[in-house]
């Protein structure tokens, strides 16, 4: 793979990480906008098969960064797009959407099951009805987004020669699932490690109000593909801002919550694993968190502020014995229903 001095636009140019050393045997893979690389693979895949015209138009839900991207290429490419969201979009983002030229429909009220996310999910099913040649490029079923970080682990191997083992947060499962799948085809020993959050139900746990945004989920995605993971950790909102705060100012990484909880883990792993070359996604960059995760006033009336970070991860059999705290728990490449007992109930 050749680096290029000149891209055909932007989306090309920031597509790929950073690799920045952050110990002896930790590299953060700095993204200014991870989402980038799924959402320009779905809509480069969708365009050859014929699905996505130039007037068609694009409808996702999301609060987050696949919105940003999405909004990014359409711009570029002159689609049209309707984002739709919740009350919990950060204005920073919504502004950018729309400054974009997307179109950021809000839907007001929860669904009693599954939540916000569902009832998006109900207005993307609205809107398709009103526009019947929409392209809905859903990241969370969608096999092209884990697809896309197949040149992910391309760049990762060319970088380093050997990669032992991949620390990420897990949202969609695109990012973990694609980049773990891939590398394992070159070094098929690749200990993977997911981070979720409390109150998420991706790896067993409850649905319930999360501060932390990005990782964790409220419904399952097909896209998560729990045989994947060795270790699944969880870790509070208070752990991942303070852990965020640190990789800015101990390694001037300016990153948002989710590279902080990413960080906290990647960093103890590393530590107990000297032997072993670990990557640590670092998935966007930290502006659009400079009046919360960066705002110690905003920390203390949320009541996340924290002095500093445990030494270690509670060790746990069952997903509720660190309800709160930073656990862990040995998955084993297991599925859901091996580890947990049960199949997963909305
Ligand atoms: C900021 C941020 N970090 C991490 C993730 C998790 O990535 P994935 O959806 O690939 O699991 C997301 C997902 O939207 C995100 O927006």
């Amino acid at each position: 793979m050749k680096l290029k001095a000149i891209h055909p636009t932007i989306a090309e140019a920031i597509e790929l990480p950073r690799l920045v050393a952050l110990g002896d045997n930790l590299f953060g893979a700095a993204f200014n906008l991870m989402k980038l690389l799924p959402a320009r693979h779905i809509l480069d895949r969708a365009r050859e098969e014929g699905l996505l015209h130039p007037d068609s138009v694009i409808i996702e839900t999301t609060s987050g960064t696949f919105g940003l991207a999405l909004a990014i290429l359409s711009a570029l490419r002159g689609y049209r797009l309707i984002i739709v969201s919740d009350p919990v979009i950060d204005e920073p983002l919504k502004r950018r959407l729309e400054d974009l030229g997307a179109v950021v429909d809000i839907v007001q009220d929860p669904a009693p099951i599954g939540g916000y996310q569902q009832s998006r999910l109900d207005r993307v099913a609205e809107l398709g009805q009103q526009y019947p040649d929409h392209f809905w490029p859903s990241q969370y079923e969608n096999p092209d987004n884990p697809g896309a970080y197949a040149h992910l682990a391309e760049f990762l191997e060319e970088a380093l020669g050997e990669v032992d083992a991949l620390v990420g947060t897990v949202g969609s499962g695109g990012s973990m699932c694609g980049t773990a799948t891939a590398l394992r085809k070159s070094f098929p020993h690749l200990y993977a490690v997911g981070v979720d959050t409390h109150g998420s139900v991706l790896f067993g746990g409850k649905d319930e109000k999360r501060l932390l945004r990005g990782l964790g989920n409220s419904l399952m995605p097909k896209n998560l593909d729990h045989t994947v993971f060795d270790e699944v950790h969880w870790v509070s909102s208070a752990e991942a801002f303070h852990a965020t705060r640190l990789l800015h100012r101990r390694h001037g990484l300016f990153m948002g919550g989710t590279s902080g909880a990413a960080y906290m883990v990647a960093k103890w792993y590393a530590e107990r694993n000297p032997d072993q070359a670990v990557v640590c996604m670092l998935p966007d960059e930290g502006h659009r968190y400079q009046d919360t995760i960066y705002s110690e006033a905003w920390l203390q009336e949320k009541d996340v502020w924290l002095p500093g970070l445990p030494d270690e991860p509670k060790l746990v059999d069952q997903r509720d014995e660190c309800d709160g705290e930073w656990g862990r728990m040995l998955w084993g490449r297991r599925s859901y229903v091996d580890v947990i007992g049960e199949e997963f109930q909305p």
